[in-house]
């Protein structure tokens, strides 16, 4: 059993809360917010959270385990160092740091404590997502080419962040968790249509040591909500589409054979077009599954799924493609994280 607080109780923070509230394993929840208008909205909602006005005053309850933090981006890394420095485990919602110096330093702070660091990579929880990961740890698609992953919408343009870092460490999350790699380098173009300085639209490629590329294109300037994922492999195709309630997923046997002439004149490929197959998914609350880890990780002394270093991954590809943008799609290396810890 564990106390677990919330900071951030705007958008997305009172999720965290509900999911607490919930779950069995928790047996006190306490918020925080600077906004004394969002605690007053949460505890009415939730009666028995306990309010804290102050950040140090929840840090300083001495049955507090861990702090799951959802604030704005900027504001991760010192709300999580605080809360690291006073003994207690942390969950960073996506994207977990500002920057890849800002994440190796929480890590170094927490692994010194032997904390637990999670961070909000909400996908890897959804059940379509677990499957595909199942679908391609069997062999069935074959050996992966290329995935490619679009998510546009006209949406909420932020005024300190590019698209890239609030829509692309979904992406970038799903698709290291599925090819179980980092990529090794990225490019990045994308341009600040709407306000001057702030990129609302990025075109992203990534190489894999395995061989494999992807391709993720974000956006808040588009006409219709698209969140669909192409995976193609040596043996099969999927599409997962996330706004489909009822099949997410579908897996295609098609693929093309290119057989090696015997003779100049013998060139030939066969393309193969079989069954399309949309598996029977569970449907769960991924955001449920997220917070519970969290709290049994805290209670078994083990690493969440998505953890620290799965944040550090994330945040150093986000900075490169950032770089990347800032220098006309020039490529960027990412270094391998096990080189920096
Ligand atoms: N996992 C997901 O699918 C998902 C979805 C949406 C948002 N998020 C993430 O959640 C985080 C919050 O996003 P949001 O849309 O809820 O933002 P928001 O602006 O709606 O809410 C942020 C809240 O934090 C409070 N706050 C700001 N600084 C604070 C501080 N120093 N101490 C205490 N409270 C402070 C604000 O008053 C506000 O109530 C972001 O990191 C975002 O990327 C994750």
């Amino acid at each position: 059993m564990c106390t677990i607080g919330v900071v951030g109780l705007g958008y997305w923070g009172p999720n965290l809360v509900r999911n607490l509230i919930e779950n069995r394993n928790c047996t006190r929840v306490t918020v925080c917010d600077i906004d004394p208008a969002a605690i007053e909205r949460i505890t009415r909602r939730y009666p028995t959270a306990v309010p804290y006005p102050r950040f140090d005053d929840m840090l300083a309850d001495p049955e507090l385990s861990g702090v799951m933090i959802a604030t704005p981006i900027h504001t991760h890394y010192e709300l999580a160092r605080k809360a690291i420095l006073a003994g207690k485990h942390v969950f960073v919602e996506k994207p977990f740091t500002s920057s890849t110096d800002q994440a190796v330093n929480l890590l170094t702070l927490a692994e010194a404590q032997k904390l637990v660091v999670g961070v909000g990579h909400t996908f890897e929880y959804s059940p379509p997502v677990e499957m595909i990961k199942g679908i391609m740890e069997a062999g069935e698609l074959g050996e992966t080419f290329y995935i490619s992953s679009t998510r546009v919408n006209l949406g909420l343009h932020s005024k300190d962040h590019s698209v890239i870092w609030d829509l692309a460490p979904h992406d970038l999350s799903m698709i290291m968790y599925w090819l179980g790699e980092a990529p090794t380098e990225v490019t990045a173009t994308g341009k600040d249509f709407v306000q001057k300085g702030i990129p609302d639209v990025a075109f992203m490629t990534l190489r894999f040591g395995s061989g494999a590329i992807a391709h993720v294109q974000v956006s808040w300037l588009a006409p219709s909500k698209l969140r669909r994922t192409t995976i193609v492999g040596s043996a099969k195709m999927l599409v997962y589409d996330d706004t489909e309630h009822l099949e997410p997923v579908k897996i295609f046997d098609k693929g093309v054979h290119f057989k090696d002439p015997d003779t100049f004149g013998e060139y030939k490929l066969s393309y193969r077009t079989g069954d399309i197959v949309s598996p029977k998914i569970e449907s769960s609350e991924p955001l449920q599954a997220e917070v519970n880890d969290f709290v049994m990780a805290i209670l078994d002394q083990r690493s969440p799924r998505a953890d620290g270093e799965d944040g550090l991954r994330v945040v150093q590809v986000l900075e490169a493609a950032e770089r990347s943008l800032q220098n006309s799609g020039r490529p960027e290396k990412i270094e391998d994280v096990k080189t920096w810890i």
